[in-house]
């Protein structure tokens, strides 16, 4: 039922690095999790071990109403995954606009995911602001956005607080706590690193849900098409990071996990894919 949206005021900054594993730690934590890509750029998939040639997915089709079961993949490790679709550039646009003009084109299909209480959604949304930001902004139980530990981190925290990069709905989230923050990449041998980091956690406070290291296990992960490991530096982090969103969906009083396997979704008739 929960729906957590990785959002980010710029690109670049390890929002589908952190989707990928945040929905792989959270079905470890024994729940039924769809990682949704939302980014045009496609690439939630490689982290799972998804094929490169398998193109297609969810979201390049949203004017034409897909149907979102029929795309769902099952990952090795469990996590389904709704990959976005390979789009060209007029196929990105003409799908902004489409979403502009008829936002349920989105909303609806995302209000049937959220419907099963036992299903917990990871979006992985585009860099900046985005129609489809707009639309999940107010479905949202948690928007976790992903800052770097750099100085433009630091200089952007105001319009960070105006929430510009949401988009509509933007307020609500902000005052109800479910606007959190992860700080991404902290080298602490970085003088400034250091520094960006230590400013944005003095300002943010308790809405920063953590903070991950600036790790080379992240790029090796990344070119094996796998998840972190979980006894390297990031992926110990990002386990404390799963757990605080855990927390705090605990909070918001929505339904306790289950603790047994979660793979009766697979009844979605998932397709498992051949890694690599
Ligand atoms: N903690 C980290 N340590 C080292 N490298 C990292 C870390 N987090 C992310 N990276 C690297 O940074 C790059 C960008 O990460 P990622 O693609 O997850 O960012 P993104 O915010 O999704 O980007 P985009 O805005 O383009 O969608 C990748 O090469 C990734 O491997
Ligand atoms: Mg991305």
């Amino acid at each position: 039922m929960p729906l957590i949206c990785f959002a980010s005021p710029k690109g670049g900054v390890g929002k589908t690095t952190l989707s990928a594993n945040v929905a792989d730690l959270l079905r470890r934590d024994g729940r039924s999790v769809v990682a949704l890509d939302l980014d045009p750029q496609n690439s939630l998939r490689l982290h799972f071990g998804m094929s490169v040639a398998e193109q297609d997915g969810f979201a390049a089709h949203l004017p034409q109403r897909p149907q979102w079961r029929g795309h769902l993949r099952q990952a090795p490790s469990g996590t389904l995954l709704l990959p976005h679709g390979a789009v060209t550039l007029r196929e990105a646009l003409d799908n902004a606009v489409a979403l502009e003009n008829d936002p349920e084109l989105l909303a609806a299909p995302l209000r049937e995911m959220l419907a099963d209480p036992n299903v917990l959604v990871v979006a992985d949304m585009p860099p900046g602001p985005s129609q489809a930001l707009s639309i999940l902004t107010p479905m949202a139980n948690l928007i976790v956005t992903v800052l770097r530990s750099e100085a433009i981190s630091a200089a952007m925290l105001a319009e960070i607080e105006a929430g510009r990069f949401l988009g509509t709905g933007t307020m609500k989230a902000l005052f109800s706590g479910r606007l959190q923050f992860v700080l991404n990449a902290v080298d602490l041998r970085d003088r400034l690193s250091r520094a960006a980091a230590e400013a944005v956690a003095r300002h943010l406070g308790s809405r920063l849900l953590g903070a991950v290291s600036q790790d080379g296990a992240v790029g090796e992960a990344v070119a094996a098409q796998r998840l972190l490991e979980p006894a390297s530096r990031a992926g110990g982090e990002l386990r404390q990071i799963a757990a605080a969103i855990e927390a705090l969906l605990a909070s918001q009083d929505r339904p306790a996990p289950r603790q047994e396997q979660p793979h009766e979704a697979a009844a979605w008739a998932a397709p498992q894919w051949e890694t690599r």
